[in-house]
């Protein structure tokens, strides 16, 4: 089969399409032959920076968010049948940690995710699949998995409810288009920021309420100010982002973190936090049913994943390098 692969770590350009031997189903696996595969800043920090793996592992095969037909079953596999279209839950747990017995399983002790779906073909857990209604296709439900269960547990950990007002600092990417939309099927009004006006018009039309065309966190904190007190802040952008994200919360605000984009650390003031009752939330990825309510939102035209652009395997170079580029509002589907 052919797959897009890392073949070195840097830039886009070391993306090729190369040669792998067809994937057998093992016990308890599928192999599905992809129809879509969208990517997520967490592949482009593997090419960039070998996030997670080791040059031996070159040519690597990343890709976690995959829709596509079963073609093969292994053994002691029920529930899914060759000719299923499915999409993956990217989720691996060890199914036997505290976390694993208790729920919910994003806080598996061994917590891991799916990768290879950038490929023609692909061999997954079959208890990970989810069969696709009628009307969702495979490009859209492959723009769901990571960027959509993330925000959806943001939004559900920091108690976000009709009215409240959502504030996303970088709100055109996968997760963040995915809060501005998630929070509205919620009620809640929302603020999100760019560095582009072309994206923050495309973002109004997706149901942002206010758009703030800022990268400079003073100008944000000023213009987030003016517009009102912020209920919940959706934060995968992290570095200086953060303590804005602190400093407009209402006093019982909640702040919600999953990523790192602009920096690993923050300053967050002490007294603006437990004096105005303010919460910090670390948040990863989300449960398996989390997913299901989502693909069902998206079969029930309440949701529609938005999707930038697809992207043949051999134009997957493309795709990272609109995504490293920040040329894409939503989410960019490789469909093999
Ligand atoms: N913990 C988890 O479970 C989890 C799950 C999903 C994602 N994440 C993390 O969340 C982050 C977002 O992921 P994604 O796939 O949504 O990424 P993405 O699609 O690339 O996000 C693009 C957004 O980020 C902004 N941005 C990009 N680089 C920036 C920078 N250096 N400074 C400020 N803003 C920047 C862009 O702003 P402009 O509009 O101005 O270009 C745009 O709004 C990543 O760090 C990812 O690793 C974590
Ligand atoms: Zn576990």
């Amino acid at each position: 089969m052919r797959a897009a692969a890392f073949t070195g770590i840097g830039s886009p350009e070391h993306v090729d399409v190369e040669s792998f031997p067809d994937p057998e189903p093992g016990p308890g696996e599928a192999v599905l032959e992809v129809e879509a595969c969208s990517i997520n800043h967490h592949d482009l920090w593997i090419l960039r920076d070998g996030f997670r793996i080791d040059e031996d592992e070159l040519p690597y095969v990343a890709g976690m968010d995959v829709a596509g037909t079963v073609s093969a079953i292994g053994d002691d596999v029920d529930g899914v049948e060759p000719g299923d279209e499915v999409l993956l839950c990217p989720n691996q747990t060890c199914g036997s940690c505290r976390y694993c017995r208790e729920g919910p399983e994003n806080l598996c002790e061994r917590f891991d995710l799916y990768h290879g779906g950038l490929a023609e073909y692909a061999a997954v857990e079959a208890d990970r699949l989810i069969a696709l209604p009628d009307g969702v296709e495979p490009a859209a439900a492959a723009a769901i998995p990571v960027a959509y269960m993330t925000a959806f547990r943001m939004l559900e950990e920091a108690e976000v409810g009709p009215g409240d007002l959502v504030f996303v600092p970088g709100a055109t990417g996968g997760v963040g288009v995915a809060a501005i939309q998630l929070a509205d099927v919620l009620g809640a009004r929302t603020i999100g920021t760019s560095t582009s006006r072309e994206k923050l018009d495309r973002l109004e039309t997706l149901g942002a309420d206010h758009v703030v065309e800022s990268g400079d966190p003073d100008e944000i904190r000023e213009a987030v100010t003016e517009i009102g007190r912020v209920d919940v802040t959706i934060n995968h952008l992290g570095g200086p982002y953060s303590e804005v994200g602190l400093n407009v919360l209402r006093r019982g605000g909640r702040m919600a973190i999953c990523g790192q984009t602009a920096g690993p650390t923050s300053t967050l003031t002490m007294g603006d936090l437990f004096l105005n009752h303010k919460r910090v939330i670390g948040s990863t990825m989300g449960t398996q049913r989390d997913l299901e309510r989502l693909v069902d939102l998206v079969a029930d035209r309440r949701l529609e994943p938005v999707v930038y652009e697809r992207y043949s395997l051999e134009d997957a170079d493309r795709a990272f390098a609109d995504m490293d580029d920040r040329n894409a509002v939503g989410k960019l589907v490789v469909e093999p």
